[in-house]
Formats: structure tokens, C-alpha cells, sequence
């Protein structure tokens, strides 16, 4: 860690440490020798314009997003902010399939058509890669923003799942348009969560401007967060206690590689589920 100052309180100008020691009071006449105090230094880095913070060393690497090195795509930043959900759920829901028509009937669910498609699941070390396709509807601000007159469009969707609770959802349109969400879920105790959510297009600010992006994203957020914060926060891991549907296979081995990941660290509430 280097001995310089890291970081400074914007109040009296105290700088601390990449450990936590203070090292510099602007108001003091002598130089700091042996000075108790300071704070907890942690593993902190700046990535994709978010800071990430590892309380104890880290077991992963940040997500790697190809589209954030990519310079076709530009990155707009949606929101920041707590539910009272937890990760899991977030993350599994993410992935389903099965609430797009139902859950997402007035933004681009299609009611009438209820049966999800079959996905492709390829594991990772770091999570898993779903590949699938839904059919949408095209109305209103998504029309706007897929740029086609066409009452339908599908979405062909690469989601990627990363241990524990951050997805980067990759959306390819028939019309060349490619939208990547990001959302990370950050524990604030075991009820809830803070959610930070980015995206990337191909698109130009002029064809499809942050503003209206946002929007849209973000009612389909609020749809989400009305399900999720009104169900139940402790996720169980075993597969006796809720029931599932064949699509929901993501969500399943969600619960199977964090019950491994628990188990791996000794964590004692780790129960395995069973096999999907
Ligand atoms: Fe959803």
C-alpha cells in the first residue's frame, strides 16, 4: 500500500491512508508522530465510473464487460439506490424468463404469449453465460428507441451471471441496436440491497438520447421492484422449500453455485440443492 495520503474528509482536509492511518491534519502545528485513530482501510478500486470495495481479500476479480472496452459502445449511468430485496432474488429474476409476458405486460411483455422459450445455460467459473430469445412487444419509448415501425421485435438475450449478485444482460436486436444492462446488488443487511444499475449501446446520444434510454429502462425497473421487494428475503438455497418451474434453471444454479461457494469458505448454513 503506499504511504501517501489516499483519501481526504472534505470537512477539516484529515488525510488517511490506504490502511486507514491519518496521515496529515492540515490544523496541526506539529507533524503527526504515533497518532491513534484513523479508520479500516479496505481493497477499493475505480472501475466502469463505480468504485468497488472488497472488505476482506478479495476471492474474484471485478466483472470483466467486453462492451465497456469497446469504443462503439458508450455507457449511460441509470440509478443508484436501496430496495428492500435481496440479491438473490434480484439476480434469479434477472434471468427469468417466465415474468417478461406477465410482470412486463405494459412496457414490452406480450400477455397473450405467457410460455417462455427454452434457454441455454454454459457455466463459467465466475457464473454462468444464458443464451435465449423472447419475442417483445414495440410500443411507445421502446419504439422510439429500437428504431422500427414494427409492432414486434425479439430480443436475443446473452445473460451473464457473475458470483454473487451482478448480471451484465446483453440484448441484440434484429435492427443492429445492442443494449447491455448492468445491475449489481450490493448487501446492506440481510433484507436489502443497494442496486446500481448502468448501461451500454451502439447508438449515438442523437438517435436515442441517455434521458429516454433511462426511462424506459427504468420503468421497467419500478415493474420489477414491485414483485421483488413484496416477496419473501430469506432465499432458501434448498430446492424443498419453493417450487420451481423448468424455467426456472437459472435461478436453481444460482442456488447451487453460491451453496458450493458458501461450503467452500465454511460457511455452516450451506446446503447444497439438489441437481436441477
Ligand atoms: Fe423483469
Amino acid at each position: 500500500m503506499p504511504d501517501g495520503p489516499a483519501i481526504a474528509c472534505p470537512y477539516h482536509g484529515w488525510a488517511f491512508g490506504a490502511d486507514g492511518r491519518c496521515r496529515k491534519v492540515p490544523q496541526a502545528h506539529e507533524p503527526l508522530r504515533g497518532m491513534k485513530g484513523g479508520t479500516t482501510g479496505h481493497h477499493a478500486a475505480e472501475r466502469y465510473g463505480w468504485i468497488w470495495v472488497a472488505l476482506e481479500d478479495p476471492i474474484a476479480d471485478i466483472p470483466d464487460i467486453a462492451e465497456a472496452h469497446d469504443p462503439r459502445f458508450r455507457q449511460i449511468d441509470e440509478f443508484h439506490e436501496e430496495w428492500d430485496v435481496a440479491g438473490l432474488r434480484l439476480m434469479e429474476n434477472s434471468f427469468d424468463m417466465a415474468h417478461l409476458s406477465y410482470v412486463h405486460a405494459n412496457t414490452f411483455g406480450i400477455l397473450e404469449e405467457p410460455r417462455p422459450a427454452p434457454v441455454e445455460i454454459e457455466h463459467t467459473p465466475w457464473g454462468f453465460v444464458m443464451r435465449g430469445e423472447a419475442p417483445v412487444t414495440n410500443k411507445g419509448l421502446s419504439k422510439d428507441l429500437i428504431k422500427t415501425d414494427s409492432e414486434r421485435t425479439v430480443r436475443m438475450i446473452e445473460g451473464r451471471w457473475f458470483l454473487p449478485f451482478l448480471r451484465a444482460s446483453r440484448i441484440d436486436y434484429p435492427t443492429g441496436l445492442t443494449h447491455v444492462l448492468v445491475t449489481a446488488a450490493t448487501p446492506v443487511d440481510d433484507r436489502r440491497s443497494r442496486i446500481c444499475q448502468w448501461v451500454y449501446r451502439n447508438d449515438a446520444e442523437a438517435d436515442a438520447p441517455a434521458e429516454k434510454v433511462i426511462a424506459f429502462d427504468r420503468a421497467v425497473t419500478i415493474e420489477d421492484k414491485a414483485v421483488l421487494e413484496s416477496s419473501t428475503w430469506d432465499v432458501p438455497l434448498s430446492m424443498s422449500e419453493e417450487l420451481h418451474m423448468p424455467s426456472d434453471k437459472p435461478g436453481i444454479e444460482m442456488r447451487r453455485r453460491l451453496a458450493a461457494l458458501l461450503a467452500e469458505h465454511g460457511e455452516a448454513e450451506a446446503r447444497l440443492p439438489q441437481e436441477a
